[in-house]
């Protein structure tokens, strides 16, 4: 039997259709991909905007004033991404992390956490339930999140230095205020928070250490981000990498470290512990050590288009089946369909590839799939 496609229209990249197989594929938990990778993580980007202009993100040239975000009715409902999310977790996803833009931009985000939170496992757990901010708006969500069924926060911050970070922001923001952010997410009990620092060899370099020197013994985590050539804007440049292993050398010197066993299968971060005692740090290599053998991450874009890897090109449409009448089981089956078809690992091909031809074509930008 032919297989069934839903057509679609796209605006920015070209999308794919999501395909009905011909024999339905039930949710068993135990999807695998082509390379054998199951699906544990869903990440959910709720807004292609953001308040803040990183310059690795959405550099002020591009994402200015005339840059057309997605208007409103694109965008999927709270109703249409806890459906989706729910036949994800059919699949065997564990952990569900909300990603944006920035995803306290929108507004009432703490409904959408309310009804993540009522989902259960293929174990019958609730999911793990995180989300990736920039602090900005943290200090205002903190508590009426945790109270929705938020779990955990990621923040990001580059740096301790104001002028600095206020320039790699480049809108002028302040620390102190992300400072305030995660200090309410903290008391809020969104713990144990993570602070992720990206790392670009000649702006925030010399952040490395009042960042650690900051959050060591503070029960935060603090993870080092090396400079990712995602998207298709941000000018990258390998000269512009610090790797993981300079960063180390730089913390070993002033606090020794030892290395720490995963966490999880396929964990983005490799962990070091001080070990004095006091606490633990994260680096995550992309570039300079690609960690996509046990990737299990799929991200849902903000108009529902299925992501197999952060560096790909094109989105599969779960959207079109979503409006365009299909069932709970329908929509499992196109999830599972194309998970087993995945065959992803950019970062671990980026070296033979060239640059701009590696996942076939433009990529997307991380700020409408979140990180
Ligand atoms: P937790 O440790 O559970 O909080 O999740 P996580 O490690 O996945 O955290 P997070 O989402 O904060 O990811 C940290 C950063 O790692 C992101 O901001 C990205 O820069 C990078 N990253 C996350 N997932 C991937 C991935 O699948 N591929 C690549 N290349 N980078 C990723
Ligand atoms: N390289 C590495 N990390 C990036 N992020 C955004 N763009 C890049 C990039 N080019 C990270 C941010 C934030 C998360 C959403 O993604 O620091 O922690
Ligand atoms: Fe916004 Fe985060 Fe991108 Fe910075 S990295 S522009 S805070 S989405
Ligand atoms: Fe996963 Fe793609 Fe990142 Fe590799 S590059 S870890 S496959 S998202």
């Amino acid at each position: 039997m032919a297989e069934r496609v839903i057509p679609l229209v796209d605006q920015r990249l070209a999308a794919l259709g999501a395909t009905l197989p011909a024999q339905p594929i039930a949710a068993t938990g135990l999807l695998a991909d082509t390379l054998g990778r199951p699906l544990r993580d869903l990440r959910i980007s709720v807004t292609d905007r953001c308040n803040f202009r990183c310059s690795y993100c959405m550099p002020k040239e591009v994402f200015d004033k005339d840059y057309q975000y997605l208007p409103h009715a694109s965008l999927l409902s709270f109703e249409e991404i806890t459906r989706t999310a729910r036949q994800f977790l059919a699949h065997g996803v564990h952990k569900i992390r909300l990603t944006g833009g920035e995803p306290l931009l929108r507004k009432n985000l703490e409904i959408l956490v309310g009804q993540l939170a009522a989902l259960r496992t293929v174990d019958g757990t609730p999911p793990e339930l995180t989300l990736t901010t920039n602090g900005s708006l943290l200090a205002r969500k903190a508590r009426v999140l945790k109270e929705a069924g938020l779990q955990r926060v990621t923040v990001s911050l580059d740096g301790l230095d104001d002028e600095i970070f206020r320039r790699m922001n480049d809108v002028d923001f302040p620390v102190a205020e992300v400072l305030d952010g995660i200090a309410a997410a903290r008391a809020a009990g969104l713990g144990p928070i993570k602070v992720n620092m990206v790392v670009k060899r000649g702006t925030n370099e010399d952040q490395i250490l009042p960042m650690a020197r900051h959050f060591r013994g503070t029960g935060v985590v603090l993870r080092f981000i090396e400079y990712m050539d995602v998207g298709a804007t941000n000018g990258w440049r390998m000269d512009e990498v610090l790797p993981s292993a300079a960063v180390r050398d730089i913390i070993h010197a002033e606090f020794p470290l030892v290395q720490l066993a995963p966490s999880a299968p396929g964990e983005t971060a490799e962990r070091w512990g001080y070990a004095d005692g006091q606490g633990e740090i994260g680096l995550i290599s992309s570039v300079t050590q690609a960690f996509c053998g046990d990737c299990n991450r799929a991200r849902l874009s903000t108009e529902g288009k299925l992501y197999l890897c952060l560096f790909a090109s094109n989105g599969y449409d779960l959207r079109a089946l979503l409006r365009g009448g299909a069932s709970d089981a329908e929509l499992a089956s196109a999830i599972g369909h194309i998970w087993q078809g995945r065959g992803d690992r950019y970062s671990e091909l980026r070296s033979t590839l060239a640059a701009d031809t590696g996942t076939g074509g433009r990529r997307v930008e991380m700020s409408y799939i979140g990180g």
